[in-house]
């Protein structure tokens, strides 16, 4: 049986604007794998402690100093993202990036000896590869012509989800969220023309 994780992001719960959007995924995925089993991970209301002292010193170190603390909500999170078949992850833009809860489920599931190894070619991702989907929502626009901001969000993500083994990432969006409910009415509508376009061609019977 196929598992998708929900990561999500936002301190707005089922409300936020990209929890909406990575369940419209989260739904695609289940056309495709309806006996599939969606694992919540709701973070965006801070349950996750940003990592402590032990855990700080063992990625600086070449061991494992602690199995606690830290160590073991890191285990947690790294064993139901190796279990995910599919991952979707939705978040908000804050700041320019990655809101800070979702930072702090990264500084858990990047971990040194476990989800990436350190050699003469650098760091290399020891995760089995498999799609992970982000959906955004942001208050303006950071992608396209009408974009008036910097994006360090999508960069970082790729970034930092290669190094532990995962490249395949789809990201969707839903910008410009502060112009109010018409626009955001119709950014939804052409997010959800994009998913479906998606999902259409890559679940076509061959
Ligand atoms: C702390 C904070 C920082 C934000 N920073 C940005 C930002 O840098 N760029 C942006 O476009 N929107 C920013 N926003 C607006 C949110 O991205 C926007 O309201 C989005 O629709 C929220 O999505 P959600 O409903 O999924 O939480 C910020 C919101 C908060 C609370």
């Amino acid at each position: 049986m196929k598992t998708i994780l929900h990561v999500s992001c936002s301190p707005r719960g089922q409300a936020a604007e990209s929890y909406r959007l990575s369940q419209a995924i989260i739904g695609f995925l289940l056309k495709k794998e309806p006996e599939a089993i969606v694992v919540e991970r709701v973070i965006g209301n801070g349950m996750i402690a940003h990592v402590d002292e032990a855990y700080a010193i063992s990625q600086a170190s070449s061991a494992d100093v602690s199995t606690e603390g830290s160590m073991v909500q890191s285990e947690e999170l790294i064993r139901e993202l190796e279990a995910a078949d599919f991952v979707v992850i939705g978040t908000p833009m804050h700041n320019l990036m990655v809101p800070s809860a979702l930072k702090a489920w990264i500084d858990h599931v990047v971990r040194a000896r476990r989800t990436f190894t350190i050699g003469p070619a650098g760091k290399v991702g020891t995760l089995r590869d498999r799609p992970v989907y982000i959906a955004i929502a942001s208050g303006g626009r950071f992608s396209g012509e009408r974009a008036r901001q910097p994006d360090f969000l999508t960069p970082y993500l790729k970034a930092i989800l290669a190094m532990i083994g995962l490249h395949d990432l789809t990201f969707f969006s839903v910008q410009g969220t502060v112009a109010g409910p018409d626009a955001t009415d119709e950014t939804r509508r052409v997010t959800f023309r994009a998913l479906e376009e998606h999902f259409s061609s890559l679940f076509a019977p061959s």
